[in-house]
């Protein structure tokens, strides 16, 4: 695995692996690597990509100081993992490769409605962060294939419509199986956080969500939506929302609707730690 560290070497790199016909998958992270993301470096590379992986913790989509200072950081461990993995390349810029001109003299954009309810509600300010560093990494990098983890739901739909709203027509974004320990939390760098007893619980919001798929045909919503807030309040979680959307515009739904394609998803804190998931229902 080659490591860059600036941008006009990583570009070199790439430009010259083009040449010669290769296709690039790109894993875009901030770090703490776990299974999800090396399942998204595996199927990249099960496609016969040549697999490029960033690590940059971006500050500009942290809407919370403490979530970012609080942040995992364990890069050594990732390049460890990556390299059992066999990834080709890792990018790993500074701040000032990123923002030459400083967080606030970059491209932002209009996600719309996508920015308004659930995460984008709750977490201000979060998308355009995600919105800027994104474009830039696909600048940078200019991969054939984007790989994303669904358990980001909603930030799959934002880098999406980035992707659209750049008019990226050679960028395939693709969105990949939410990867769960066997409790069924859905794997993420935050869980490392998580304390004995919180990690304890933490299923809990993955059984809601297998709870909500499983009552669609038989309980209206609103009372499904009751018993999974009342089982997080008696587990200790502080939940955010516990919310039904369509799967393909994320339109908040009031109940169960056949024939539509739905997604359950769910927001909770746990101490200071704050957990998201979703599941689409089949
Ligand atoms: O999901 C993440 O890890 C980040 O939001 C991303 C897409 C790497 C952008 O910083």
């Amino acid at each position: 695995m080659v490591i860059f560290k600036n941008v006009k070497d990583i570009q070199q790199f790439i430009s010259d692996k083009k040449a010669l016909g290769s296709k690039a998958g790109f894993i875009p992270t901030m770090g703490a690597l776990h299974a999800g993301h090396i399942s998204l470096v595996e199927k990249a590379r099960h496609d016969g990509m040549f697999t490029v992986c960033s690590i940059f913790l971006n500050p500009t989509q942290f809407n919370n100081k403490s979530d970012f200072e609080k942040y995992p950081v364990s890069v050594e461990g990732d390049i460890e993992l990556l390299l059992k993995a066999g990834c080709d390349v890792l990018f790993l810029p500074p701040v000032s490769e990123i923002y030459p001109d400083g967080v606030d003299h970059t491209e932002t954009f209009d996600f719309g409605y996508l920015d308004a309810i659930l995460e984008g509600a709750r977490r201000p300010g979060h998308f355009k962060g995600v919105g800027q560093v994104v474009a830039r990494l696909l600048d940078i990098v200019r991969p054939d294939f984007l790989y994303l983890g669904q358990k980001d739901y909603q930030q799959c739909m934002v880098i999406n419509k980035l992707v659209a709203i750049r008019g990226m027509k050679d960028v395939t974004v693709k969105v990949c199986p939410t990867v769960r320990e066997a409790d069924g939390l859905a794997m993420s760098s935050r869980n490392r956080r998580l304390t004995e007893s919180q990690r304890a619980i933490a299923g809990t919001i993955y059984q809601c969500l297998v709870s909500i798929e499983s009552k669609q045909a038989t309980t209206p919503f609103a009372i499904v939506r009751k018993e999974c807030e009342d089982i997080l309040v008696a587990k200790g979680f502080v939940p955010e929302y516990v919310a039904l959307a369509d799967a393909r515009d994320l339109i908040l739904l009031e109940n169960f609707e056949t024939g539509r394609p739905m997604v359950a998803l769910i927001a909770a804190w746990t101490g200071e730690i704050r957990l998201i998931d979703n599941v689409v229902l089949e």
